[in-house]
């Protein structure tokens, strides 16, 4: 009797310390970062990352709330646990690596140089962007490699929103701009503000700055929390979730 009720106790034990494992959580991002992240005109946060993160949310079957958070200060916040997790377009690479846990990538996107329609400009290298006045935003991986590659022969501005960056450069203070390629199709070459080009090939090289695709971040010791995610990313990837919502965001 006595072995039997421990038995039963003993699952339930089980089974009550595996669902909280995966509780409900704050998922923190930085907008705007359109399409990836962004707020629609009556100001509900939308965006690949949100419906792709709901997604995983509703399939893993927690409740999830965004938290938005500047770019500057995202990963201090998830170590100080005001949130759970970072789904805000962060490439996946070794030095954040050493501070937060990454899932799996779930989009892969290149980097891409944008300049306005009359910036002559050749391909960049040292000798062409030489007093060229290059924007990017703080503390992304294109302010990495903007700031070592021509850190010495550029004006390196940086910014704390990709908004305020492409204000910027709609007024004329800035040659050319470096981010993450669908943000820069989406708001300079697709939109109302100002005529714009890419400049040059889109870049992935080298993966110590370009890392391997965007992943959510969580802190060190939540793999349970990451294994769920890289489950739910499987099974809406299987199912046709995902392509859904690619489709709505980067369709034609
Ligand atoms: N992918 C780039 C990086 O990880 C920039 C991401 C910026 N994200 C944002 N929501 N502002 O460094």
């Amino acid at each position: 009797r006595t072995t039997l009720s421990l038995g039963v106790l003993g699952v339930a034990m089980i089974v009550g310390t595996a669902n909280a494992e995966v509780r409900d959580i704050r998922i923190a991002v930085d907008v705007p970062y359109e399409p990836m992240e962004y707020r629609t005109p009556e100001g509900e946060l939308t965006g690949f990352d949100i419906d792709l993160g709901n997604a995983l949310c509703a399939e893993i079957g927690i409740q999830c709330e965004w938290v938005v958070q500047g770019w500057d200060g995202i990963i201090p916040g998830l170590m100080a646990r005001k949130y759970d997790a970072i789904m805000s377009s962060m490439t996946i690479n070794e030095q954040r690596r050493e501070q937060v846990l990454f899932s799996d990538p779930y989009i892969t996107p290149p980097s891409a140089w944008f300049a306005p329609a009359d910036v002559e400009i050749g391909t960049p290298s040292e000798e062409t962007l030489e007093g060229m006045t290059i924007g990017v935003q703080r503390g992304t991986l294109q302010d990495n490699y903007v700031t070592d590659m021509y850190g010495d022969v550029a004006d390196v501005n940086r910014y704390a929103t990709a908004d305020d960056m492409v204000l910027d450069m709609d007024s004329g203070r800035l040659d050319a701009v470096f981010l993450d390629f669908p943000i820069g199709k989406s708001t300079l070459i697709d939109s109302e503000a100002g005529d714009y080009k890419v400049v040059g090939e889109m870049i992935t090289e080298p993966k110590e700055y370009f890392g391997e695709g965007f992943g959510i971040a969580f802190r060190q010791r939540d793999q349970e929390l990451a294994d769920a995610f890289n489950e739910a990313l499987a099974a809406l990837q299987e199912d046709g979730t995902y392509d859904e919502i690619f489709e709505e965001y980067f369709g034609e």
